[in-house]
């Protein structure tokens, strides 16, 4: 399956609402970057739309995210039904309630994970993500974990995370990546999906889905 019949058919069967749910992730996205002065660099709405969606057609409950900045893609994830769990060496303090804030790198943040027994479901990286994380990961990642990288682009930190996990992720050869194609996927008039998300999703799932 190409990427493109793999957004329209997560569309089809789980984007009921998403457009007033982008709406929401959008709201928090700007006024947060308005009271905090911040410009850019939060992820737009294409890709809040396809995490959107991997959590809600998978069931994705407990979600690492390498990352956090304004927290737009958490929020996203959050309203997806997903537990999400965000880290991030800087502090903007834009986070809402309900998702939970570790204030440090993602290795750091996954050793805490790891001492509190938690299994991870999915994570998204929007950060380069680290050989020793992906070890971590390899210890605290549940049978069927979904991996997702923002700004898959040549030479880009997406692309560095495409290639670490294809390497040394021990599940990597049971699962199949999505990659962005050249444009979005505009799945209904208007409604742009996935622009720049790597997404390694496990075998088992697809064949589910
Ligand atoms: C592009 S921003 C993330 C945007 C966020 N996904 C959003 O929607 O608002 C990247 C963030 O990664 C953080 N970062 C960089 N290296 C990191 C690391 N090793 N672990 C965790 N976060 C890191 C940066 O401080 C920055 O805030």
């Amino acid at each position: 399956m190409q990427t493109r019949e793999f957004v329209i058919r997560l569309y089809e069967r789980h984007g009921h609402g998403l457009v007033e749910k982008l709406t929401a992730i959008r709201y928090h996205n700007v006024t947060s970057r308005a009271r905090c002065g911040l410009a850019g660099g939060s992820t737009g709405n294409p890709d809040c739309g396809f995490l959107y969606l991997l959590v809600k057609a998978f069931a994705r409950r407990s979600i690492f995210e390498i990352g956090t900045y304004v927290g737009t893609s958490a929020v996203a994830m959050t309203m997806a039904g997903g537990h999400v769990t965000t880290c991030d060496p800087n502090d903007y303090g834009c986070l809402p309630p309900g998702i939970r804030f570790l204030n440090m790198t993602d290795s750091d943040a996954l050793r805490v994970l790891r001492r509190e027994g938690a299994i991870v479901d999915m994570v998204f990286v929007d950060a380069a993500v680290s050989l020793d994380a992906i070890a971590l990961l390899n210890k605290i990642g549940s049978e069927d974990m979904i991996f997702t990288a923002h700004d898959y682009a040549p030479g880009d930190k997406g692309e560095l995370c495409f290639r670490l996990m294809s390497k040394h992720y021990r599940r990597a050869t049971e699962s199949t990546w999505f990659l962005p194609e050249a444009e979005p996927v505009e799945v209904t008039p208007g409604l742009l999906l996935e622009r720049t998300t790597a997404a390694m999703i496990p075998n088992r799932l697809i064949a589910a889905l």
